[in-house]
Protein backbone atom coordinates (compact mmCIF):
# COMPACT_ATOMS: atom_id res chain seq x y z
CA UNK A 1 0.00 0.00 0.00
CA UNK A 2 0.87 3.34 -0.47
CA UNK A 3 2.34 4.80 1.87
CA UNK A 4 1.22 7.98 2.02
CA UNK A 5 -2.02 6.90 2.29
CA UNK A 6 -1.26 4.61 5.15
CA UNK A 7 0.25 7.64 6.87
CA UNK A 8 -2.68 10.00 6.10
CA UNK A 9 -5.27 7.33 6.94
CA UNK A 10 -3.57 7.35 10.48
CA UNK A 11 -3.83 11.11 11.19
CA UNK A 12 -6.25 11.92 14.01
CA UNK A 13 -8.33 14.24 10.97
CA UNK A 14 -8.13 11.79 8.57
CA UNK A 15 -7.97 14.90 5.15
CA UNK A 16 -8.75 12.30 2.51
CA UNK A 17 -12.05 11.49 4.64
CA UNK A 18 -12.54 15.99 5.63
CA UNK A 19 -12.24 16.36 1.58
CA UNK A 20 -14.87 13.80 1.09
CA UNK A 21 -17.17 14.92 3.15
CA UNK A 22 -16.94 18.82 3.58
CA UNK A 23 -14.96 19.84 0.66
CA UNK A 24 -15.90 18.02 -2.15
CA UNK A 25 -19.55 18.97 -2.05
CA UNK A 26 -18.75 22.90 -2.01
CA UNK A 27 -16.76 22.50 -4.80
CA UNK A 28 -19.23 20.19 -7.15
CA UNK A 29 -21.93 22.82 -6.30
CA UNK A 30 -20.27 25.72 -6.98
CA UNK A 31 -17.26 25.20 -8.91
CA UNK A 32 -16.43 21.89 -10.80
CA UNK A 33 -18.26 23.01 -14.00
CA UNK A 34 -16.00 25.40 -14.80
CA UNK A 35 -13.22 23.71 -13.17
CA UNK A 36 -13.15 19.84 -14.42
CA UNK A 37 -10.48 17.86 -16.48
CA UNK A 38 -12.56 19.07 -19.56
CA UNK A 39 -12.92 22.18 -19.22
CA UNK A 40 -10.68 23.82 -17.20
CA UNK A 41 -11.05 27.42 -17.07
CA UNK A 42 -7.77 29.16 -16.07
CA UNK A 43 -6.06 26.26 -15.80
CA UNK A 44 -7.27 24.86 -12.69
CA UNK A 45 -8.99 21.17 -12.38
CA UNK A 46 -10.51 20.04 -8.94
CA UNK A 47 -10.00 16.50 -10.71
CA UNK A 48 -6.11 17.07 -11.21
CA UNK A 49 -4.33 18.06 -7.89
CA UNK A 50 -1.17 19.85 -9.68
CA UNK A 51 -3.06 22.18 -11.57
CA UNK A 52 -3.85 23.46 -8.52
CA UNK A 53 -0.24 23.92 -6.82
CA UNK A 54 1.04 25.91 -9.89
CA UNK A 55 1.05 29.52 -9.44
CA UNK A 56 -1.35 31.47 -11.44
CA UNK A 57 -1.06 35.08 -12.42
CA UNK A 58 -1.26 36.59 -9.18
CA UNK A 59 0.92 33.82 -7.39
CA UNK A 60 0.42 30.32 -6.13
CA UNK A 61 -2.89 29.40 -6.24
CA UNK A 62 -2.93 26.41 -3.23
CA UNK A 63 0.19 26.55 -0.83
CA UNK A 64 -0.46 23.27 1.03
CA UNK A 65 -0.63 24.09 5.12
CA UNK A 66 -0.45 28.23 4.38
CA UNK A 67 -4.03 29.03 3.70
CA UNK A 68 -3.18 33.26 3.86
CA UNK A 69 -0.40 32.72 0.87
CA UNK A 70 -3.07 30.71 -1.84
CA UNK A 71 -4.34 32.97 -3.86
CA UNK A 72 -7.38 30.52 -4.41
CA UNK A 73 -8.66 31.79 -0.71
CA UNK A 74 -8.57 35.55 -2.01
CA UNK A 75 -10.31 34.78 -4.70
CA UNK A 76 -13.40 33.37 -2.92
CA UNK A 77 -13.27 36.23 -0.72
CA UNK A 78 -14.28 38.71 -3.94
CA UNK A 79 -12.58 41.41 -2.88
CA UNK A 80 -9.71 40.93 -5.46
CA UNK A 81 -10.01 41.04 -9.31
CA UNK A 82 -10.83 37.54 -9.88
CA UNK A 83 -13.75 36.55 -8.22
CA UNK A 84 -14.63 33.04 -7.38
CA UNK A 85 -17.32 31.95 -7.85
CA UNK A 86 -18.82 34.46 -10.31
CA UNK A 87 -21.82 35.77 -8.74
CA UNK A 88 -22.69 34.46 -5.42
CA UNK A 89 -20.11 34.08 -2.96
CA UNK A 90 -19.30 31.16 -1.10
CA UNK A 91 -20.59 31.51 2.77
CA UNK A 92 -18.07 32.26 5.51
CA UNK A 93 -19.00 28.94 6.35
CA UNK A 94 -18.19 27.47 3.44
CA UNK A 95 -14.92 29.31 3.02
CA UNK A 96 -14.14 28.35 6.60
CA UNK A 97 -14.10 24.69 5.33
CA UNK A 98 -11.81 25.66 2.12
CA UNK A 99 -9.50 27.43 4.52
CA UNK A 100 -8.99 23.94 7.02
CA UNK A 101 -8.96 21.75 4.05
CA UNK A 102 -5.99 23.94 2.46
CA UNK A 103 -4.35 24.32 6.05
CA UNK A 104 -4.86 20.12 6.50
CA UNK A 105 -2.31 20.05 3.10
CA UNK A 106 -5.05 20.62 0.58
CA UNK A 107 -5.17 16.96 -0.10
CA UNK A 108 -7.63 15.31 -2.63
CA UNK A 109 -10.06 12.53 -1.00
CA UNK A 110 -11.71 8.99 -2.97
CA UNK A 111 -15.22 8.57 -3.01
CA UNK A 112 -17.78 10.89 -4.17
CA UNK A 113 -18.03 10.95 -7.76
CA UNK A 114 -17.01 12.81 -9.87
CA UNK A 115 -13.73 12.86 -7.87
CA UNK A 116 -12.23 9.28 -7.61
CA UNK A 117 -9.16 10.57 -7.41
CA UNK A 118 -7.37 7.87 -4.76
C1 LIG B 1 -18.97 29.89 -14.24
C2 LIG B 1 -17.65 29.33 -14.31
C3 LIG B 1 -16.79 29.32 -13.06
C4 LIG B 1 -17.11 28.85 -11.82
C5 LIG B 1 -18.45 28.28 -11.34
C6 LIG B 1 -15.91 28.95 -11.03
N1 LIG B 1 -14.89 29.47 -11.77
FE1 LIG B 1 -12.96 29.81 -11.16
N2 LIG B 1 -12.51 30.59 -13.00
C7 LIG B 1 -13.39 30.71 -14.05
C8 LIG B 1 -12.72 31.41 -15.15
C9 LIG B 1 -13.33 31.76 -16.50
C10 LIG B 1 -11.41 31.71 -14.70
C11 LIG B 1 -10.31 32.45 -15.43
C12 LIG B 1 -10.43 33.89 -14.99
C13 LIG B 1 -9.33 34.78 -15.45
O1 LIG B 1 -8.23 34.29 -15.71
O2 LIG B 1 -9.57 35.99 -15.51
C14 LIG B 1 -11.31 31.16 -13.35
C15 LIG B 1 -10.17 31.22 -12.58
C16 LIG B 1 -10.06 30.73 -11.29
C17 LIG B 1 -8.87 30.81 -10.49
C18 LIG B 1 -7.52 31.26 -11.01
C19 LIG B 1 -7.06 32.61 -10.74
C20 LIG B 1 -5.65 32.82 -11.25
O3 LIG B 1 -4.98 33.57 -10.62
O4 LIG B 1 -5.22 32.22 -12.25
C21 LIG B 1 -9.16 30.22 -9.29
C22 LIG B 1 -8.23 30.05 -8.10
C23 LIG B 1 -10.53 29.79 -9.34
N3 LIG B 1 -11.06 30.12 -10.58
C24 LIG B 1 -11.19 29.14 -8.33
C25 LIG B 1 -12.53 28.80 -8.35
C26 LIG B 1 -13.21 28.21 -7.23
C27 LIG B 1 -12.56 27.81 -5.92
C28 LIG B 1 -14.51 28.07 -7.60
C29 LIG B 1 -15.66 27.58 -6.76
C30 LIG B 1 -15.79 28.16 -5.44
C31 LIG B 1 -14.64 28.56 -8.96
N4 LIG B 1 -13.41 29.01 -9.37
C32 LIG B 1 -15.81 28.57 -9.70
C33 LIG B 1 -14.68 30.24 -14.10
C34 LIG B 1 -15.38 29.72 -13.03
Amino acid sequence: MNVLLLYLAMLPQDPARFFDRQVAPILKRRCLACHNQQLNNGGISFQDRASLLKSGRHGRLVVPGKPDESYLLRTLSHKDEIKMPPGIPLSRKEILVIRKWIEQGAVLGCNPSPFMLC
